[in-house]
């Protein structure tokens, strides 16, 4: 493994979903293909996250488990430049969720939107167990664990991220203490008139707990006016509001992917709940069999009725696929009725096919060479754990959790 990505390290997550569609390539898998090659990488399949939504027909997450590690590899990540490895086969996951558990308050859990707005989504599901309001909290210690400094995810995660924040702000405060720490930034705080230190006080909670970004200013400002205190109690002060005491988990930046939605096959986003997408198990025949049967412009009823691009669903895959030459065509051709919809449709035909099969053909001798992809994940795992292990030990440590040995 290259050490020299001094770009910091990141951690993403992909769930265990049936088939790799071109909407989980595009929104995240190419970009994972990037980045690692500029930053220290890990990559989890998140196997207990999707026991949280599908707890009650768990049959495939197993199956669906090694499909996306094979995917994976077939797209590109790289166990040479990165650690690829599964949830569950790294306790430490599960031994961090239940430590932050204890530290998190139920409202940062329930005020996350995903959680209400999933929960009305996926109504076929009771999603009122424990695990899915936990959700994000596991994702947390996925990310904690790794110490990551970046979380490459879509828009729709952005929310978990600030909450990962925020739950490593509120650690931090709570486990963060040098000695002494406390009593020199009261010793200060005595220096203060009664009302002001009560004042400080409150500030200091609303921003290290709520993350309240107006209350550190307002803090800011009440030391600064400060006559009274020294330059050093004053520094003392700024630490105490700022909670800079020992960083033991750091706070991850997120790292935004920025790829358009990528379009399904009726126009909507590609998602698997939507049953509109063309995976990298689907043959030749069914791409070109899903792509004839498209829906195109409701105006085209006929051969010979002209149409317009913006108002049909195949032209969002030419905006995708297609050169100048080929759109220009497109364009004329659909306005003018000149062409019919199923020679529009070729090119994208081509350029899907052109672009899925030769990642088909490595999910096929990956498929051939269940071993190989064996080794690969059992390394990724214990690379992974070496990490998270530390961590936890840190972790429980400050928590006051005994290490097992009597005389510690
Ligand atoms: N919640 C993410 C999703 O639904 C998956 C995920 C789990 C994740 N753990 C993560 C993403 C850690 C980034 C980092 O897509
Ligand atoms: Fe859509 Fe092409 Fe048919 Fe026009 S010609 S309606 S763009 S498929």
């Amino acid at each position: 493994m290259s050490t020299n990505k001094t770009k910091g390290r990141i951690l993403s997550g992909i769930r265990p979903t049936g088939r790799v569609h071109l909407g989980n390539y595009y929104g995240a898998i190419k970009n994972w293909v990037e980045l690692q090659k500029v930053y220290e990488s890990f990559f989890c399949i998140v196997d207990l996250h999707g026991l949280t939504t599908d707890y009650a027909t768990p049959q495939n997450i197993a199956k669906n488990t090694w499909n996306m590690a094979i995917d994976l590899l077939a797209c590109g990540v790289d166990p040479e430049k990165s650690r690829l490895f599964i949830q569950s086969q790294v306790p430490e996951h599960s031994e961090l969720h239940l430590l932050l558990s204890m530290i998190t308050p139920l409202s940062w859990l329930e005020r996350v939107p995903t959680y209400k707005d999933q929960q009305r989504e996926l109504r076929e599901k009771d999603l009122s167990n424990y695990g899915f309001l936990g959700y994000p909290l596991l994702q947390a210690a996925d990310i904690l664990l790794y110490k990551a400094s970046h979380v490459p995810v879509g828009e729709d995660q952005a929310p978990h991220v600030e909450l990962v924040r925020e739950i490593a702000r509120r650690f931090n405060h709570l486990y963060g203490r040098d000695e002494g720490y406390e009593s020199k930034a009261k010793n200060a705080i005595s220096h203060l008139d009664k009302k002001t230190a009560k004042r400080f006080q409150a500030l200091c909670k609303d921003f290290q707990e709520a993350g309240n970004q107006e209350a550190r200013q307002n803090g800011l400002m009440l030391i600064d006016k400060q006559k009274s205190l020294s330059v050093d109690e004053k520094e003392r002060l700024l630490g105490y509001l700022e909670g800079k005491g020992r960083v033991i988990l750091p706070e991850p930046e997120l790292l935004l992917t920025k790829t358009p939605v990528f379009p399904g096959l009726d126009g909507r986003k590609m998602s698997k709940s939507y049953g509109n997408t063309i995976s990298f198990r689907d043959s030749t025949a069914e791409i070109t069999q899903k792509i004839k049967t498209m829906p195109t412009d409701p105006a085209r009823v006929r051969r010979t009725d002209p149409g317009d691009p913006e108002k049909c669903p195949v032209w969002d895959f030419h905006k995708i696929y297609s050169n100048d030459e080929i759109k220009k065509w497109v364009k004329k051709g659909c306005k003018s009725a000149g062409i019919g919809c199923l020679d529009c449709k070729q090119p994208v035909i081509n350029a899907m096919i052109e672009e899925l099969a030769p990642i088909a053909e490595r999910v096929k001798e990956l498929e051939a060479q269940p071993q190989k992809v064996q080794a690969i994940i059992d390394a990724g795992c214990v690379a992974a754990r070496k990490v998270a292990s530390d961590t936890l030990a840190e972790v429980k440590s400050v928590m006051g959790i005994s290490s097992g040995k009597i005389n510690e």
